[in-house]
């Protein structure tokens, strides 16, 4: 998915005036809990309640994306209007859509048109608009840079490079008497993180991205089966055995505490890890991630969270409002600032405090643009069943449970058993 296609000048991000709207109203937001965000979700709501009249309640969510998307469909499918706006993962908008409010009432195509449109079309279902864009996220490489110094080593371009420079300041680490030292973490518990990390390692080999734009299912070839192989490898090597239960927060909390050469995670990560409680502070590089091989790429999956409207709300024009103040331009430039969010919003990748406080938004630029797009939009309603047989099947392979040929081998005839033979 190419995301930075349409760069527009930054007055047509500005939203729609709104109308005259109630007031006392209460709205509760759910947002994600992953390091800083509940705070900063609450302290943009808090702010437009402020300035509405109105007042909010913040509803905390389970960190974990797939726990997420099964409390929304639980509440959602029962027709609870209890929440008002939805964080909205970017694959979920296939699996969602049917409960949410078409946005494309409340925004006219001047109010989108400063986002990414591949965002706004991802978030477009059967001609509805059912979320709009609020940050986005690729998956990076962070790495300690005093240590890549202190022990005379380049930043890695490939996985062989990386694990070459993991081993060698783990050993090293380890011999000055941190045992606890590991080279590498990642996200590898069984949930959707898993998904985006292993479609990372098999993208970086052009091993495809599990099912096809034409929803034909390509999962099991040669270099997705060598990619998962050499995540296999890493397991009680370079990564703890731990990392089979790791999700973002997991891996943070090795990387920020000094415990690890090199993390992937998304771009929240760096606010955190330069702040000034956090013992890497100004230690940490960010790179894209490995290619997989000299013929490889250097890929990240393309993450993000949109903000929707139930249709169950009863105050659907106030929360509107509210998706539209988060989502807006000021909203998104703070976030940016002061939590390395990524905007959707194109012009801002322009702003010179933005990229002051987030170098890697503006060197990685490419990594952004040609972020992996999971294969959430081809297989729509039965995305999250895709996916879970796809993190399965890499996480057994990763805890040794068969390799990598048996398990992508049984994994593409349960897609094809899901699929209808490739029709979705
Ligand atoms: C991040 C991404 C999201 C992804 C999730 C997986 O929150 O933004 O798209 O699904 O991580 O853990």
């Amino acid at each position: 998915m190419r995301l930075f296609g349409a760069l527009l000048p930054a007055a047509s991000a500005l939203a729609l005036a709104s109308p005259v709207l109630a007031q006392g109203v209460s709205i509760a937001i759910s947002c994600g809990a992953v390091g800083a965000e509940l705070q900063f979700c609450s302290e943009g709501a808090e702010a437009w309640a402020r300035e509405t009249g109105n007042t909010v309640e913040i509803v905390s969510t389970p960190n974990s994306s797939t726990e997420r998307l099964a409390l929304y469909q639980q509440n959602l499918g029962a027709g609870v209007g209890n929440i008002d706006v939805l964080q909205v993962d970017v694959v979920w908008p296939g699996l969602l859509g049917d409960h949410l409010v078409d946005l494309k009432e409340y925004f006219d195509e001047q109010a989108t048109a400063g986002h990414f449109q591949q965002l706004i079309a991802n978030n477009t279902v059967d001609g509805r608009l059912v979320a709009m864009p609020w940050f986005i996220d690729a998956g990076l490489l962070y790495y300690r840079a005093d240590l890549l110094q202190k022990y005379g080593l380049e930043p890695p371009l490939t996985w062989a490079d990386m694990v070459e420079a993991a081993r060698t300041i783990q050993e090293g680490e380890r011999a000055e008497g941190n045992d606890r030292f590991w080279g590498y973490v990642w996200q590898g518990r069984a949930y959707e993180g898993l998904t985006c990390n292993a479609l990372e390692w098999i993208s970086s080999f052009n091993g495809g991205t599990i099912v096809g734009e034409d929803g034909k299912i390509t999962i099991n070839n040669p270099r997705a089966i060598e990619a998962v192989d050499l995540a296999a490898s890493w397991v009680g090597d370079i990564s703890p055995d731990g990392v089979l239960n790791y999700d973002e927060e997991a891996a943070r909390g090795v990387f920020q505490s000094g415990n690890a050469a090199f993390m992937r995670n998304w771009p929240y990560a760096w606010a955190l890890s330069n702040s000034p409680d956090s013992p890497v502070n100004g230690k940490v590089g960010v790179l894209s991630l490995p290619k997989g091989g000299e013929d490889g790429k250097s890929t990240g999956v393309l993450g993000g969270w949109q903000l929707a409207v139930s249709k169950y709300s009863d105050n659907v024009e106030v929360a509107v409002d509210l998706v539209r103040y988060l989502t807006g331009f000021a909203e998104q430039k703070r976030r940016a600032i002061e939590g390395s969010f990524n905007p959707t919003l194109s012009a801002l990748y322009d702003d010179p405090e933005i990229l002051a406080a987030n170098p890697f938004m503006g060197e990685l630029k490419e990594t952004f643009v040609n972020a992996i797009a999971r294969p959430s939009g081809v297989t729509g309603g039965k995305y999250n069943e895709a996916s879970s047989a796809f993190w399965n099947a890499v996480h057994a392979t990763l805890s040794g449970n068969g390799d990598a040929a048996s398990n992508l081998a049984a994994l593409e005839r349960d897609l094809i058993r899901l699929s209808r033979g490739g029709r979705w």
